[in-house]
């Protein structure tokens, strides 16, 4: 079969194409032929990192199970599942057994390949009105976003939620902010994009490139009150800012670095706006289903902007690097 290696070290001329033999699925464990895979932020810090091994990358993957193990009880062949991003943790609050492993993290292979074994924990079922393509986009980013809204807090309808950029956790945060009734306000560095999320639905948006004060902005946007939540994906670059847009007694939910995280920058203001500070880990399999079921009732779609085929992995990674997208990039495996 085929699939793609990281090479330690190597960036993304180091993702290379390899041929191997077929996996078979041992005791309690599935073989899933993967149609479809989406990227994340997180796959270029895996490219890049030094103690990375030579694992098949990306945690995102879609598809159906062609072979189960002895005692598998869940699943049989034909059936549609999507991977799941910590595949041990099934339920409960997150623990280090529960992350002690992530798809396409450093030691564990992910789902660039024509085929994956798994254990049958780590698999749910594809909702029947998503493509691969689109249940592709959902493990990672998208129940971030949701372990944000409703499992690490309960979002009520009318609250208003503040997302920061357009990509792939913002805009499954947006999708699943409109269907709970609450108010979004979206920044971002492009009029065109923030043109595009508006037609989404978006409530409110500011340019945060044309408008470094754009956490006043926001403050305006809400009388000065604040939001109640932030989905804050961009770490040291917007932490201070984005606890300065929130209400007293709102909720951060602490997602990303897309910048370093600065020790001291958030401190002074955290204390000023009394704020809740939650880190997320995406979620447990538990939480994938209850979104998913969600994801069923409201015929969400997930938001993919482009398509590569499996032969042109690498351009996938380079088109995420320009950060020229809204929502997510996948992959397709023919
Ligand atoms: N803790 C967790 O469990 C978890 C889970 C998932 C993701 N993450 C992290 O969350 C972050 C987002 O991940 P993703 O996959 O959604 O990323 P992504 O799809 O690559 O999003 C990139 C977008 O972020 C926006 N952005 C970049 N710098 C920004 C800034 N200074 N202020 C506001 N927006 C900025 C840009 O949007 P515009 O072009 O619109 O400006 C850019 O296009 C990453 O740091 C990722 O590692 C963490």
């Amino acid at each position: 079969m085929r699939a793609y290696r990281l090479t330690m070290g190597g960036g993304i001329d180091g993702i290379v194409a390899v041929e191997e033999p077929e996996p078979t699925a041992g005791p309690g464990q599935v073989k899933v032929r993967v149609r479809a895979t989406s990227l994340n932020y997180r796959d270029l810090g895996m490219v890049r990192n030094p103690r990375q091994g030579a694992i098949v990358p990306l945690s995102d993957g879609a598809g159906e199970v062609v072979e189960v193990g002895a005692g598998v009880t869940r699943w049989k062949a034909g059936d549609r599942v999507m991977g799941c991003f910590f595949p041990y943790w099934e339920d409960g609050p997150v623990t280090p057994e529960h992350t002690r492993a992530s798809l396409g993290g450093v030691t564990t292979d992910g789902m660039l390949a024509e085929q994956v074994v798994l254990p049958e924990g780590a698999v749910v079922r594809t909702p029947e009105h998503l493509t691969d393509v689109e249940a592709s986009a959902l493990p990672c980013a998208a129940l971030t976003a949701w372990n944000s809204m409703f499992e690490a807090y309960k979002l009520v309808p009318g609250a208003t939620v503040l997302l920061l950029g357009t990509g792939g956790v913002s805009i499954a945060g947006l999708q699943f902010a409109q269907a709970a009734g609450a108010r979004t306000i979206i920044t971002s560095s492009s009029d065109e994009k923030l043109e595009q999320v508006a037609d989404m639905g978006a409530d409110d948006t500011v340019n945060y490139k044309d408008d470094p004060d754009w956490e006043q902005q926001v403050l305006k946007l809400t009388d000065g009150r604040g939001v109640d939540l932030v989905l804050e994906v961009g770490g040291e670059a917007t932490f201070a800012k984005s606890m300065a847009a929130t209400r007293i007694g709102g909720h951060i939910a602490s997602i990303g670095g897309l910048g370093r995280v600065d020790e001291n920058a958030p401190r002074l203001p955290m204390i000023g706006r009394n704020a809740e500070v939650v880190r997320m880990a995406v979620g447990s399999r538990a939480m994938f289903e209850r979104m998913n079921r969600a994801i069923e009732h409201r015929q969400i779609h997930p938001v993919v902007d482009r398509v590569f085929g499996f032969n042109v992995a690498q351009d996938a990674y380079r088109y995420l690097q320009s950060q020229q997208h809204i929502g997510k990039i996948v992959i397709t495996i023919a």
